[in-house]
């Protein structure tokens, strides 16, 4: 059995969990795991393809800026120092649920998180590591999981939205849900005022209600978080309700409830399920999402540590 992953969790937190934003602190920042040298190796073994390299601009409302670029054959070592020194954010997909060395502090974080909150229950559970430059930031956006994330080094600002309207539309999150747009949403700068701001030290713990739009700012130094993707029954019937909500305004009609519970609840579940079963064998639903394209190449020479790619 390894140390509790969670340090002061209480009642009181368990009552709010998933239901609203949630501040406990965690060991993770403590663990050997994340030193400059555990981490360095890790960007040199996790797979590629479960790698994102990004850069983005100053603008927090300019979420075009945000572009996607290609690591070459850069060790560990040489990438954690570009994204000390440039403006770069690197996503390690999956590291917590399918590293050897991460593994066990995921399943510990999963497990004690069940026996804490005895409602809570993962059907699917993947856990991402971001490391990310001292400006990096991340857009305004809203997830389709259940998330949460545990600071680990540096210093970001957090900022949690309510996830309803007219910070989170119905159709923008329809929107999503068929995948006619990546995880970003419509984004007022005056909505600041309307949100929980958190500034995250290393061993803060911080989760949010489904849906909940939020955007991060780094403040200062290397950042590393834990990033935690959960699927629960929640937050499927709920994805489901949109997604059918979202396939009835394709078809012309405009609905008029996301209820979760009743018989009209249940008919958009089959309908949901009709409209994916249908785009996937028309082949609709393949459609590459927008932003992926390689637009520039990590450079340990180049300013802000990237080059960008001279365009096509
Ligand atoms: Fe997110």
């Amino acid at each position: 059995m390894t140390d509790p992953v969670l340090i002061d969790w209480n009642d009181e937190k368990s009552a709010e969990f998933r239901q609203g934003v949630i501040q406990a602190r965690h060991r993770l920042h403590r663990a050997p795991e994340f030193t400059d040298l555990s981490l360095a190796a890790l960007l040199s073994r996790h797979s590629r393809e479960l790698c994102d390299f990004c850069t983005m601009g100053e603008d927090p409302a300019d979420r075009d800026s945000w572009r996607a670029g290609d690591a070459g054959d850069l060790s560990g070592q040489e990438l954690l120092e570009a994204v000390r020194a440039g403006k770069l954010w690197i996503n390690l997909r999956e590291v917590m649920n399918v590293d050897p060395v991460f593994k066990p502090l995921f399943s510990g974080l999963l497990s004690q998180l069940k026996q804490l909150n005895p409602s809570f229950n993962p059907l699917r559970a993947y856990g991402g590591i971001l490391i990310s430059s001292p400006r990096a930031q991340v857009f305004y956006h809203s997830d389709v999981s259940e998330t949460f994330l545990l600071h680990v080094r540096g210093q970001k600002r957090f900022r949690i939205y309510p996830p309803r309207a007219p910070w989170l539309e119905d159709q923008a999150l329809e929107d999503i849900l068929h995948k006619d747009q990546t995880e970003d949403v419509p984004y007022d700068p005056a909505w600041d005022a309307d949100a929980a701001q958190i500034d995250l030290e290393p061993g803060d713990f911080v989760s949010w209600p489904l849906h909940a739009p939020h955007r991060v700012e780094n403040l200062e130094g290397l950042n590393v978080s834990v990033t935690c993707e959960i699927v629960t029954k929640e937050s499927m019937v709920k994805n489901g309700v949109h997604h059918a909500n979202g396939a009835l305004r394709r078809m012309g009609w405009t609905p008029k409830s996301a209820k979760l519970t009743g018989a009209e609840a249940y008919a958009k579940l089959a309908l949901s399920k009709v409209w994916k079963g249908w785009t996937k064998l028309s082949g609709a639903g393949a459609r590459p999402l927008p932003k992926s394209e390689t637009t520039f190449d990590v450079d340990t020479n180049a300013e802000d540590r990237l080059r960008d790619r001279a365009a096509a």
